[in-house]
C-alpha cells in the first residue's frame, strides 16, 4: 500500500521513476487511474488518457471504478487514437501493460513523443510475443499456437484451475465467451524486437529491465547475459523511453551545415565552433 492506495508492483516501479524526473506526467492507458489518484492527491501534475479499448460499455463500467482524485484528470483519447494533449506537455509519460494493445504502434509511439517534452523520458512496460504464459487469459503459449488449438488449450488450463479468474468463473463456455473474443479483437503481442524498432524511430530507447528486477527484489541484480531475454519470456519488456533533446531533422541538418563549412573558410564557420564549443 502506498496511502491508502493498492499499488501494483509495475506501478510501485513507475511511480518511483516518475519521483526521479518530477514535472508534469501522463500514465497513457491508466486504466482506472490508481496512479493518477494517488499522485495528484499528492499535489504532482499527474494525468492519464484512455480509450477504453474503444467502447462503450467498457467505459462505463470502468468509470464506475475511477479511482478518487483522478476523475478529472483523465481524458478519452478518440477513435484515431490521438493523446488528447498538446504537443511537448509532459516531462514523463509512461504505460503499464498497454503497449499490447495498441493497435496502430507507429501512431501510438509518435503521439507519445508528440506529447513528451524534448529530452523527457518515461517507462513504459508490456508483455510481448516471447513471454510464455499469455497474460490476459493466464495460458502459456495460448498466443503463439494456431486458432484452431487455442481454445482446447484454454480449456484444459481452466479445467486445471491455471487459467485467470477461473474460480470467479468456474464455467469454462462462460469464461471463454468473455475472454477468447477479448483476446482476439484487443491484445497484440508483439516480438520485442518489433516494439524495440519502432520506439527507437522516436525515442532514445534502453531497456531497463535489470534495474525493475533489483528494484522488485531489493537488491542489486548482476546483468547476467541472457537475462533480459528471460525477463521477456516472464514477463515482457521494460522500456526507457527519452526523447532526444534535439530533435534528429535539426541535429542532421547542424552536423551537414558543419561538414560543408568546415570544408570552407566562411566567417560563419567560426562562428559556428564558437557556439558549439559553449
Ligand atoms: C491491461 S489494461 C492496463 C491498465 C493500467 N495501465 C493498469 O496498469 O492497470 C490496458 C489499458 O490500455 C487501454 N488501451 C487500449 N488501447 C489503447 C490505446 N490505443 N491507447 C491508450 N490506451 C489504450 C485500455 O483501455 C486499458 O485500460
Amino acid at each position: 500500500m502506498v496511502g491508502a492506495v493498492a499499488l501494483t508492483a509495475n506501478e510501485k516501479f513507475m511511480l518511483e521513476r516518475y519521483k526521479r524526473t518530477g514535472g508534469s506526467g501522463l500514465d497513457h492507458g491508466c486504466g482506472d487511474g490508481r496512479l493518477v489518484g494517488l499522485l495528484a492527491s499528492d499535489g504532482y501534475d499527474f494525468w492519464g488518457a484512455e480509450s477504453y479499448y474503444g467502447s462503450e460499455d467498457f467505459r462505463e463500467t470502468s468509470g464506475a471504478r475511477t479511482a478518487a482524485g483522478a476523475r478529472d484528470r483523465i481524458r478519452l483519447l478518440g477513435d484515431d487514437f490521438r493523446i488528447p494533449f498538446d504537443d511537448d506537455t509532459f516531462d514523463s509519460v509512461c504505460s503499464n501493460q498497454v503497449i499490447e494493445h495498441v493497435e496502430d504502434l507507429r501512431l501510438t509511439v509518435r503521439e507519445l513523443a508528440r506529447v513528451t517534452k524534448r529530452g523527457g523520458v518515461g517507462i513504459h512496460l508490456f508483455p510481448v510475443r516471447e513471454t510464455v504464459v499469455e497474460p490476459h487469459l493466464g495460458v502459456p503459449l495460448y498466443h503463439r499456437m494456431p486458432s484452431s488449438l487455442r481454445r482446447p488449450l484454454a480449456r484444459r488450463w481452466h479445467k486445471a484451475g491455471r487459467a485467470n479468474f477461473c474460480r470467479e468463473e468456474p464455467d469454462f463456455d462462460l469464461w471463454y465467451r468473455q475472454l477468447g473474443p477479448f483476446f482476439e479483437s484487443s491484445v497484440r503481442l508483439r516480438p520485442a524486437r518489433t516494439v524495440l524498432r519502432e520506439m527507437k524511430r522516436e525515442f532514445e530507447v534502453r531497456p531497463v529491465e535489470i534495474e525493475k528486477l533489483a528494484f522488485h527484489r531489493g537488491h542489486a541484480v548482476p546483468a547476467l547475459p541472457g537475462l533480459v531475454p528471460l525477463e521477456h519470456r516472464r514477463v515482457g519488456m521494460a522500456v526507457e523511453a527519452r526523447r532526444p533533446a534535439v530533435s534528429p531533422d535539426s541535429s542532421r541538418a547542424v552536423s551537414g551545415q558543419m561538414a560543408s563549412s568546415s570544408t570552407s573558410a566562411s566567417p560563419r564557420s567560426s562562428s559556428m565552433r564558437r557556439t558549439s564549443s559553449r
